[in-house]
């Protein structure tokens, strides 16, 4: 989808997923017996919207709250505030049952699949099992979806009757992949599918998703710690900071003119450094990140950030809502 394609689209369609003002914090424990000592606010106030057919990428250090967002959009996680819009209906509070329905629809892809395979169970049946758990096919045509399904992700009939030990990384995450797309979802978190891989397999990977994407028209919100990770498959990238989204703008345009900071600085960790890109002053990032049970007042990133001003440190920025939105007081030009 073309950057002006998907701004037609905000005008005229309603997004598939909102995200507003979502919070998960996760209470620090003292004793088994004491109230909370305090939370780290892994989320803290993310507004996010997702379009059908496309591809977020979110982005940030480890720590940041990438996995946290993508588990409470799939409600593996409660979020303490906040609303999730799926297709128009609030599924924020939904109870187990009601979940059911929108669970199907809702999937996630993990770093690890083997951790969500049974080594004990063979391929066949793993595949087989959520499809009639589910009701999503007769039990005359398990077999035929099996086999179509390991197709799709480009897996040999033979590995049906395989257990999970016996197939590389590669192979299990394309396992995971035909787990996920066996439940006919619209939308996909992938949190981290390929940090795990090997390079010339993360591509394979991209490129099956990327298919995948393209023939079930699939929409993905796409987890990576780099954001060289995400350039080829994302519409658009969010960037993340200690629980928040410090900036959100359309691929090409966050490559060509960051203007957050901290984007910047991530944009210079990349190893290839993409020709178009404007000539960067080299930056250096200062300190470590600080604790998510304690952020700074103010900005966030106002401890590290090399641009910091008086004000940074008393008021906190939020996310512009135009098409290439940022949360800085000084935003780079
Ligand atoms: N189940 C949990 N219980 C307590 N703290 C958690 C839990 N999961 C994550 N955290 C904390 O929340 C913050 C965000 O974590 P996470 O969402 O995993 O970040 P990322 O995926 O960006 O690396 C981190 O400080 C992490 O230690
Ligand atoms: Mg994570």
């Amino acid at each position: 989808m073309t950057v002006l394609e998907l701004i037609d689209k905000r005008f005229t369609k309603q997004p598939l997923l909102q995200v507003e003002g979502l919070k998960t914090y996760y209470p620090i424990q003292r004793g088994v017996f004491s109230k909370a000592a305090g939370f780290i606010r892994a989320v803290d106030d993310v507004n996010l919207q997702l379009y059908e057919g496309e591809t977020v990428g979110l982005v940030g250090e480890s720590g940041c709250g990438k996995s946290t967002l993508g588990r409470s959009i799939v409600r593996l996680e409660e979020s303490n505030s906040g609303r999730i819009l799926f297709q128009n209906q609030d599924i924020t509070h939904y109870s187990q049952r009601q979940l059911k329905a929108v669970r199907t629809q809702i999937q996630m892809i993990f770093q690890d699949p083997y951790a969500s395979l049974n080594p004990k169970i063979r391929i066949y049946d793993a595949l087989a099992e959520p499809l009639l758990v589910h009701n999503l096919v007769k039990r005359s045509e398990v077999q035929k979806e099996v086999e179509q399904l390991l197709h799709l992700v480009g897996l040999p009939r033979t590995a049906r009757d395989r257990y999970p030990h016996e197939f590389s990384g590669g192979q299990r995450q394309r396992i995971g992949i035909a787990r996920a797309i066996s439940f006919r979802p619209k939308l996909i978190v992938c949190d981290e599918p390929v940090s795990a891989l090997d390079v010339s397999i993360q591509a394979q990977i991209l490129n099956l998703l990327q298919d995948l994407q393209e023939e079930l028209k699939l929409t993905y919100l796409f987890i990576a710690h780099g954001i060289g990770a995400v350039k080829q498959i994302s519409t658009r990238i969010a960037v993340m900071y200690l629980g928040k989204i410090v900036e959100l703008a359309p691929t090409e345009e966050l490559f060509r003119r960051p203007k957050h900071p901290y984007t910047k600085l991530l944009l210079q960790a990349y190893p290839q450094p993409d020709p178009t890109l404007r000539k960067l002053k080299k930056l250096v990032i200062q300190g470590d990140v600080p604790s998510p049970a304690n952020p700074p007042h103010g900005c966030r990133f106002h401890t590290r950030c090399p641009y910091v001003q008086e004000r940074c440190q008393k008021e906190e920025p939020v996310l512009t809502t135009n098409q290439h939105g940022v949360a800085c007081h000084y935003p780079l030009t």
